[in-house]
């Protein structure tokens, strides 16, 4: 069972007041839709919508259980605590966390809340797979209501190091309740290793490797309350990914390829497509971009009448402050950089503030030549692995952040410092001179990766070092009467 803020669905209402279901934005449920429709999972997460109680349904095999948020909590849990406070923090503090006590007061209600319904809805002995920084105190919780459980905890973003993780006023209670897990995994090894450091800097608990022995009750700085048998806490790295295949597949397919050559017809068939895909937030670097790309304009370097930026940035979180701010400025930004280096045919930048169906991401990402990726932080970037599984042709170039996740494993893209303009730039005229040989050398390579490890693999490693940490219930049973 797999419990997350979201449900991969999210509710939708048209102008005339149908509902419907729409994908829900962003890399986790991406990544953990295709594993759980295999395994007829069921998932507890909330529709999208404030104050809309939905009954328990069937999806394409997956059993969905809305939890209802009233419009108080979706501002203090999900805007407040999770977007304006845990993600500005988790992400380097790239904007400012507001460390508010009321939004921190909902989050813990909004945590409880979801530790009640899976505790009700998970079977006897059952494994329960929690999902992500909205919900770190969930593990904690579910184990007290439900001392069978076998527990996961899954971090999509990064985790700071304690030096910025320390600012948090509520750092204990925080790794109190992911400790709750029996297994706590990461995107990269740093981050594993960064929360390893705010235990033993927290609680004095020694670690071993990536294992925390949890001390008996009252030892340390240990809160615990007693009842619970020794047992240790595994942390470490698990990079997600995606459901490769289903790339493979669209990006073979001949309306998909015909699709990628009419896009690259509309935008006038330039020599070069550049391509930024992302939800629009303040982590991406997405204004970092445009300004080396418009440097490069500005001194002759590209030039408009054959190369274009293609930029999706998708609608996200849109009543919070900082990410009003931040489309202000990445609009006011395309207007300038069009104005100034535009002409009559051909934009700089095209624009696009949507989301797109996967098709469509799929036609894209074959019609672009170069994929620009420049996270400022990012837990993954699932975009980098998704480009290059539909590069089935072995062509394009990723440019790629190497504050991103992926970087640990897509070495054979250009990758970049995007606080470093010059360096950006050097990328950008690398990837628009490669030659076709150096670019199918890399693709291939970054290919073979992606194939290798795709997000069965991951949720398959994952599950597997649950299983060993915590065996069974069956097995448990015959240890215990042996
Ligand atoms: C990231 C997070 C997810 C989140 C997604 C979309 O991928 O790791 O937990 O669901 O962004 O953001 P949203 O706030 O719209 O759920």
């Amino acid at each position: 069972m797999v419990v997350s803020n979201r449900l991969p669905v999210d509710r939708v209402t048209a102008h005339d007041g149908t509902p419907s279901w729409k994908p829900s934005p962003g890399g986790l449920v991406t990544a953990l839709e295709p594993v759980m429709r295999r395994n007829h999972g069921a998932w507890i997460g909330w529709t999208g919508v404030a104050d809309d109680p939905i009954e328990p349904f069937e999806s394409d095999g997956l059993r969905l259980f809305p939890l209802t948020l009233s419009e108080q909590e979706v501002e203090q849990y999900y805007e407040g605590f999770s977007n304006d406070t845990l993600w500005p923090l988790y992400h380097d503090v790239i904007a400012q966390p507001k460390y508010a006590r009321e939004w921190w007061e909902a989050y813990s209600r909004v945590n409880e809340r979801f530790a009640d319904r899976a505790a009700e809805v998970a079977e006897q002995d059952g494994t329960v797979w929690v999902q992500d920084y909205q919900l770190q105190l969930v593990p904690r919780l579910l184990r007290e209501r439900r001392p069978d459980l076998t527990i996961g905890f899954f971090n999509h973003i990064p985790f700071p190091a304690y030096g910025l993780y320390s600012q948090l006023p509520w750092r204990q209670q925080i790794v109190e309740g992911l400790l709750g897990a029996d297994l706590i995994g990461f995107q990269r090894r740093a981050d594993a290793g960064n929360f390893l450091r705010a235990v033993r800097r927290l609680f004095h608990m020694p670690t071993t490797h990536n294992r925390v022995e949890l001390l008996p009750a009252g030892a340390g700085r240990w809160p615990n309350s007693g009842s619970e048998k020794p047992r240790s806490v595994v942390a470490r790295h698990f990079p997600i990914s995606i459901d490769t295949k289903a790339y493979v597949d669209l990006a073979s397919s001949e309306a998909v390829r015909r699709r990628a050559e009419e896009i690259r017809h509309d935008l006038g068939d330039p020599s070069t497509i550049m391509l930024g895909v992302d939800r629009l937030d303040y982590t991406k670097g997405i204004g970092h971009r445009f300004t080396a790309y418009a440097e490069l304009l500005a001194e002759g370097k590209l030039d408009v009448n054959d190369t274009v930026l293609m930029q999706v940035a998708s609608p996200s979180r849109e009543r919070v402050e900082s990410y009003k701010a931040l489309r202000d400025e990445i609009e006011l930004t395309v207007g300038r950089v069009n104005g100034d280096y535009g002409t009559i045919r051909h934009s700089a930048i095209s624009y696009l503030h949507h989301g797109y169906p996967r098709e469509e991401m799929v036609a894209m990402f074959l019609a672009a030549d170069i994929m620009l990726v420049t996270a400022l932080r990012d837990g993954m970037n699932l975009v980098a692995k998704e480009y290059v599984a539909s590069r089935v042709d072995d062509d394009g170039v990723l440019v790629l952040s190497e504050f991103a996740g992926a970087a640990d494993e897509l070495k054979q893209a250009l990758l970049v410092n995007p606080h470093d303009i010059e360096g950006v730039k050097r990328a950008i005229l690398h990837a628009v001179h490669m030659p076709r040989s150096e670019r199918r050398q890399r693709m291939r390579a970054l290919r073979a990766r992606v194939v290798e490890h795709d997000v069965a693999r991951w949720s398959q490693d994952f599950l597997d070092a649950l299983a060993v940490i915590r065996p069974s219930a069956s097995t448990r049973e015959l240890a215990e009467t042996d």
